[in-house]
């Protein structure tokens, strides 16, 4: 397996009825899973006591899917510690035993894809395509991780000096906490999680609170191959009852964060605290927002560029780090682009996925956020012109696909993150001015470029500062080993996920050398 290289897992064609019939039974089977009490996973203990939340479908919020054990600031210190006892153990497993977990977890996740979907359409509103690919990345952060690490254990010789031989070897850190976000509930919370392990740590992984189910599913894949207790540890509650003691805790080595630019810069400042007793500088591997652009010149092709801006924007309902919440385009064709877009995302339809496969959007992820979209949708609509939507439904947590023209590029709607289906339409004098205004916010993530004049496009490759920069194409979307993820600035450490040296970030290198 490991001499096979590493392919992107395929998308389902749900265009073929038995795709569609797998995906609908695979939907009643998670139908009629709803409403179960999960447990805490913490070394080889199931915790059911204790106050418990619930994960709602946000098209439905009535409809419980499942109840999650609050965990307490004194349960998470002792998932630290049973990650620490683990890790005594694990860090001595050789890396193709560690490998081969991550293997065997790709099988069976690949032989439940449309169960992993339907958690995913049930969970966090995804469309059927949206939460396919979810689970597709999944895969592909498994078949990836377990191969890099096997080419970081092989020996990296170093130059031999005369009467000396010499060699470099990656060892695992220690305990991580693992704090990954609700928005790719599979993919990227898998990702972090089996990175981490794979490069010989053990860890406390806590679900964002939005989208406990999903993790519980891959977590018990886990265990079904036979990973020693202790070194995935389960802890769902609130972020602000666990999150900051796995953070402080002396014992934890590492954190490794995907979410809010809030919260991330939270962690940042909390893990560089020594506390009693430490004996390391924590690392904090912190993935955060974007504002991300999607710039059009006059010599673009208009219309591949408004399919770009639409599912950019409008993607899994906006909720995207690397969403294209910026348009910006030059003033020559601004508004030819504006009404080919406008063509396009008046067709998109809003709705519950469990109940409409065909809908474009599902609901935004909870009332909260819900809350403060419909807020920015009010502040644009002041500083800027609503030319579509700006509605919402209930009880469902849906909010159209918005559009605002002719924003100000320091306008709070082209600065700050809304993480929803909101579009900013800004106006440039020029190419150099879309791409100074494509620079211009404190974030760096995603961003593209439809032009078709090769000396912009290396112009831009110099100038345009983002982690993931991309021409003729989308702004989202990256694929796992092929777009290596992650961003400048606010928007992160630049971890890079999915690319060769994301492994690097989870381990230490130990220069050994030998007198013969
Ligand atoms: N990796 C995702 C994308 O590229 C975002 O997290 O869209």
């Amino acid at each position: 397996r490991a001499q096979t290289p590493f392919k992107n897992e395929p998308l389902t064609d749900f265009s073929k009825e038995e795709n569609r019939r797998a995906q609908e039974a695979a939907l009643a089977q998670v139908k009629s899973e709803l409403g179960q009490k999960y447990p805490l996973i913490i070394g080889n203990k199931k915790i059911t006591e204790g106050e418990t939340f619930a994960s709602i479908n946000p098209a439905n919020p009535d409809q419980v899917l499942g109840y999650f054990i609050k965990g307490t600031a004194e349960q998470a210190k002792e998932a630290v510690g049973v990650a620490a006892e683990a890790f005594k153990t694990w860090k001595k497993v050789p890396a193709t035993e560690r490998a081969a977990y991550l293997f065997k977890a790709a099988d069976i996740i690949r032989e439940r894809k449309f169960y992993f979907n339907a958690w995913m359409i049930y969970e966090v509103s995804k469309t059927w395509v949206e939460a396919d690919a979810d689970t597709a990345e999944a895969i592909d952060f498994l078949e990836y991780y377990a191969r890099q690490m096997l080419k970081l254990a092989a020996p990296q010789d170093l130059p031999t000096t005369p009467g000396e031989d010499n060699e470099l070897v990656y060892i695992p850190l220690g305990v991580g906490a693992v704090i990954p976000p609700w928005n790719f509930p599979c993919a990227i919370a898998l990702g972090m999680t089996s990175a981490a392990i794979v490069a010989g740590n053990t860890v406390v992984l806590k679900p964002a609170s939005t989208a406990p189910a999903i993790a519980y599913q891959f977590v018990r894949v886990f265990e079904e191959i036979g990973l020693p207790a202790g070194v995935i540890n389960y802890l769902t509650g609130s972020g602000a009852a666990i999150g900051d003691t796995l953070v402080d805790d002396p014992r934890t080595r590492f954190v490794s964060f995907t979410g809010s630019r809030e919260v991330g810069e939270r962690i940042y400042e909390r893990a560089a605290k020594v506390a009693q007793g430490q004996i390391w500088l924590k690392r904090s591997v912190l993935e955060m927002g974007g504002k991300d652009a999607v710039v059009v010149d006059e010599t673009a092709d208009l219309d591949a560029a408004a399919d770009g801006i639409v599912s950019s924007a409008f993607g899994f309902q906006g909720q995207k780090c690397s969403a294209g919440s910026r348009a910006i385009v030059v003033e020559q064709v601004y508004d030819q682009v504006l009404e080919k877009v406008l063509e396009r995302a008046k067709k998109l339809t809003v709705g519950d996925v469990t109940q409409d496969p065909t809908v474009n959007l599902g609901a935004v992820i909870d009332e909260k956020a819900k809350k403060k979209i419909l807020e920015y949708i009010e502040i644009g609509k002041k500083e800027g012109r609503l030319v579509l939507g700006g509605g919402e439904k209930g009880p469902g947590y849906f909010i159209e696909p918005t559009i605002i023209a002719d924003v100000d590029r320091n306008a709070r709607i082209a600065q700050e993150e809304i993480f929803g289906p909101v579009l900013a339409f800004i106006k440039a004098k020029d190419f150099a001015d879309a791409i100074d205004i494509a620079n211009s916010t404190e974030y760096g993530l995603t961003g593209s470029l439809y032009t078709q004049d090769q000396e912009r496009i290396e112009q831009a490759k110099e100038e345009f500062h983002v982690g993931n920069l991309y021409f003729n194409r989308k702004c989202t979307g990256a694929l796992v080993g092929v777009h290596p993820f992650g961003g400048f600035n606010m928007s992160g450490t630049d971890s890079k996920a999915g690319g060769p040296d994301y492994l690097l970030l989870f381990t230490q290198a130990k220069a050994i050398s030998t007198k013969k």
